[in-house]
């Protein structure tokens, strides 16, 4: 069996939610206190043993790629000042053994047409796909959320689909899949539908931004037309992967803010503000005093 070793961001969107802060920078690098979204994503993933990364970018994505790049110039100003914590953050940004392969996805056709420009790089492997807006905040006493389903694929077998509960008014902004138990926090997927009306939602039980893919879902995603918005949908994909092979959704343990929306980034960052080690004390302290003032 193959394990899982690549994963693919795609971050070719336009974060317009986050204007204008996403004017001239890819939402992606928006920070939650001192790392940017996608470096999440990326630890996230490299936790999980994955070390081949397929980034698909598009326009003003650049900073990403940067990001992961050695910074020449940042480096021997950190060296000769001596700076050598600095100096060994800026450097452990990725793990030596992880290559990055950047893939330009040249029109906006959808999540489905963006995994889909990952095939040359992928070819038939297993493979993850991580959205970095949705930030995944690990649970206490347990793995990051997709190193839970690397283990799961490897007992399974098959894809996996992280999932969580959503008020019914919510099922217009995700994948939403029919599903019957089979083991505790698992069920098997018997339908997916992209964006479904409340009143035409076949459960509330949606997709986030974390997939486990069998290699197969290529040859779907390559004959798909367009679906919900008017764009190839990776949703769609699935549901074609579905009628094959088996597909697993799994309520994973960890906390998810939605960070492609105001309230969900903020929540992101109250909730790692409360926990890093250089803010916490004094985070916690301001917070309680917020509340006190404005009841
Ligand atoms: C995408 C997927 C959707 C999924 C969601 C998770 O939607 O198309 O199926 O539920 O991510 O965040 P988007 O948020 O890009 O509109």
């Amino acid at each position: 069996m193959t394990a899982i070793k690549k994963a693919v961001f795609p971050v070719a969107g336009l974060g317009s939610r986050f204007l204008p802060a996403t004017k001239a920078q890819p939402k992606e690098m928006l920070p939650v206190v001192d790392k940017p979204l996608i470096q999440y994503a990326v630890e996230e993933a490299v936790a999980a043993g994955i070390n081949e990364l397929v980034f698909i970018t598009g326009r003003n994505k650049r900073a990403i790629e940067d990001h992961f790049d050695k910074a020449y110039e940042l480096e021997s100003e950190l060296e000769a000042a001596g700076k050598e914590e600095l100096l060994k953050l800026v450097r452990q940004v990725i793990p030596k053994n992880v290559s990055c392969i950047y893939i330009r996805q040249s029109e906006p056709l959808g999540l489905g047409h963006a995994v889909l420009c990952a095939r040359p790089v992928i070819g038939s492997d297993p493979f993850a796909v991580l959205l970095a807006d949705d930030f995944m905040d690990t649970a206490e006493g347990h793995k990051p959320v997709l190193a839970q389903m690397t283990d799961l694929y490897a007992y399974e077998k098959c894809s996996v689909l992280a999932v969580q509960d959503v008020p019914r008014a919510h099922t217009r902004q995700y994948g939403i899949v029919s599903a019957s138990p089979y083991r505790p926090d698992l069920e098997l997927v018997s339908g997916i539908v992209e964006k479904p009306q409340p009143e035409d939602a076949p459960s509330t039980l949606a997709v986030v931004g974390r997939y486990v893919l069998s290699g197969a879902i290529f040859d779907h995603l390559a004959t798909l037309g367009t679906g919900a918005g008017g764009e190839i949908q990776l949703t769609d994909g699935i549901a074609a992967l579905m009628a094959r092979e088996r597909v697993l959704a799994y309520r994973y343990a960890g906390q998810r803010y939605d960070c492609g929306s105001k309230l969900g980034y903020l929540k992101a960052t109250a909730a790692i503000g409360m926990k890093h080690p250089e803010t916490a004390a004094g985070y916690r302290e301001f917070l309680q005093q917020l509340c006190k003032e404005n009841p």
